[in-house]
């Protein structure tokens, strides 16, 4: 087991996740964003604005459909990611879909670097549960915005990770906030140590509050069919919490 992850740990889980991952996910993910399980995509929320000529910064791209989708609607955009392995993805997608965006393998801890660069909106999908310090990316996250940038993420709802999928049960504290591992059984019957970070809902609201950022939105979605995050949700808990919580923010 993982006694103290470090970002080198995440990297080396999702390069050897990401070929299942990938698979896993349907190519019609590169025509909207969509922001996680059983959530609502872009064209329905609305909460990114008018696309075309804006310099996106997607945070945990993985194989880069939410960039893709934003680059085919004119947005000039960047994804970072840690996995040598996602990032290779996201570039095949970009060439099989004919869009241009600038894919990059650095973790989240280096993003400072891309300075003196200024983004109008960064995004991050289902990624930043994996973040070790979010303090220091969310204040790396709004030195690299425009005045009236905009923030938008969505995670795993922490309400949702604390119940049983099987007796809908609670199974966890709300309240043992930090590093969670779990031991996982891949398709393959190999077992991997999978580890995210659980925050509190006031945890991240009053970290990012604190940076200075302005909260706009909190958005629960929850809609009757999910074909593309779907799998190995059991409904009778999701009809009851949603799998996915967005922020949106404004610098
Ligand atoms: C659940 S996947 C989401 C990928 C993509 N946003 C999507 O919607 O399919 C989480 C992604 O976060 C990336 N990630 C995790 N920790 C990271 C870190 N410290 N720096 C950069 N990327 C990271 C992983 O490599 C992975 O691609």
């Amino acid at each position: 087991m993982y006694k103290k992850i470090n970002e080198k740990n995440i990297k080396e889980w999702w390069d050897s996740a990401s070929e299942y991952y990938q698979k896993e996910i349907s190519g019609d993910k590169m025509v909207d964003v969509n922001y996680g399980p059983f959530a609502s995509s872009e064209k329905k929320l609305k909460l990114l604005g008018n696309i075309n000529g804006k310099k996106i910064l997607e945070l945990g791209c993985g194989g880069g459909q939410a960039s893709i989708s934003l680059a085919k609607r004119g947005g000039l955009c960047t994804g970072i990611d840690i996995s040598s392995n996602q990032i290779k993805a996201a570039n095949k997608n970009a060439e099989k879909e004919k869009v241009n965006v600038n894919f990059l393998q650095i973790p989240f801890s280096t993003i400072h670097k891309l300075k003196p660069e200024k983004f109008d909106i960064v995004l991050s999908i289902m990624s930043l549960q994996y973040c070790i310090n979010l303090k220091k990316l969310i204040k790396d996250v709004k030195d690299l915005m425009v005045d009236n940038g905009i923030f938008v993420f969505s995670i795993e709802h922490p309400f949702y990770l604390l119940i049983d999928p099987n007796d809908l049960k609670i199974k966890e504290s709300y309240y043992n906030s930090g590093l969670v591992t779990k031991l996982e059984k891949w398709p393959d019957g190999s077992t991997h140590y999978f580890n995210y970070y659980n925050r509190k809902v006031s945890d991240i609201i009053n970290l990012i509050t604190n940076s200075g950022l302005k909260l706009e939105k909190i958005i629960e979605p929850l809609e009757k069919e999910d074909k593309i995050w779907g799998i190995g949700y059991r409904r009778a808990l999701v009809n009851r919490i949603a799998p996915t919580i967005i922020f949106k923010y404004k610098k």
